[in-house]
């Protein structure tokens, strides 16, 4: 449960890729900084780092990414290997990993290299986002923290659920959506043996919807939400329609670019502040 104004942590998470968990991530961050004035954190923790490259093409900062950031300033510096004891319990500033974009929006950027660091001998690494972010009170800093989760089981997965309050999942309607959440309950089963978890499920919410669904969508539609474990979740009335210009679009891979997205993701923002709300 969060307490009064402390930013709740949301990961939008999903064992399947290609669902929209980058988009409805940036989307939902972007807007409620941009456009609500909330204070946001995006912690980008998906070695493809999606999430980082559109917002550094949205804000025209790739060029920096290459020279500066990506050397210094990124995710990894949370995931170092350490040896020694002193270096593990080394304080890691918020100032030396986060990058202000504008007085609400800010990024933890990703990093490609995560890939080459995935490996568990030290189990002290699926803390460090837990750890980055109590140890710098990031909670009082920010409304929200939003984490975009990679889709492959890794340390990152779990570090960002070690990490968060809340879980988001995105669904893309199709034959195989029930094998990417089945995946997801597990992996937060398993985890649950070894560490203390707060994470709770927020919801589930379709993307890349027909405007209006078909036959054979509502009825895999109808299908998934009955499945044990997902028929227990709450799912959104909101969701995010189709829109064909954010995948070729030269404005990029951002929500509130495009109408009719921005409308969506308006929406989802209400429907997700009023759950919040009523948890607290
Ligand atoms: N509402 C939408 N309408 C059209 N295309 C979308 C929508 N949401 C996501 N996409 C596209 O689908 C692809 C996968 O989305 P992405 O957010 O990267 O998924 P994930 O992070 O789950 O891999 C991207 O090309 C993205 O632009
Ligand atoms: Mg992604």
């Amino acid at each position: 449960m969060i307490e009064g104004n402390k930013a709740p942590v949301i990961t939008f998470i999903n064992m399947k890729g290609g669902v929209g968990k980058t988009t409805l991530c940036i989307g939902i961050g972007e807007y409620l900084a941009n456009e609500l004035e909330k204070k946001v954190l995006i912690i980008d923790i998906d070695p493809q780092f999606n999430a980082t490259q559109s917002l550094l093409d949205k804000y025209e900062l790739v060029d920096e990414y290459l020279s500066t950031f990506r050397k210094e300033k990124t995710i990894r510096k949370l995931f170092a290997t350490t040896t020694d004891v002193y270096q593990r319990n080394a304080h890691i500033g918020k100032e030396e990993v986060i990058h202000e974009f504008n007085d609400n929006l800010h990024m933890v950027f990703g990093d490609i290299n995560l890939i080459f660091d995935n490996n568990t001998m030290d189990n002290t690494r699926i803390k460090r986002v837990l750890k980055f972010i109590k140890s710098n009170s990031l909670k009082d800093d920010y409304d929200y923290i939003l984490i975009d989760s990679p889709p492959t089981i890794s340390i990152y997965t779990d570090a960002s659920i070690v990490a968060s309050d809340y879980y988001i999942v995105p669904v893309k309607i199709d034959k195989y959506s029930i094998l990417g959440l089945t995946n997801l309950t597990n992996v937060i089963g398993n985890l649950k043996a070894d560490a203390e978890l707060n994470i709770k499920p927020l919801g589930v919410i379709y993307t890349n919807l027909d405007d209006k669904l078909t036959k054979k969508t509502q009825t895999l539609k109808d299908e998934f939400e009955k499945v044990e474990n997902i028929g227990e979740l709450y799912v959104f009335q909101n969701g995010t329609t189709y829109v064909r210009d954010l995948q070729v679009g030269l404005q990029g891979n951002i929500s509130s670019h495009y109408k009719k997205s921005k409308d969506d993701i308006a929406l989802i923002c209400e429907e997700m502040e009023t759950i919040l709300r009523s948890e607290v």
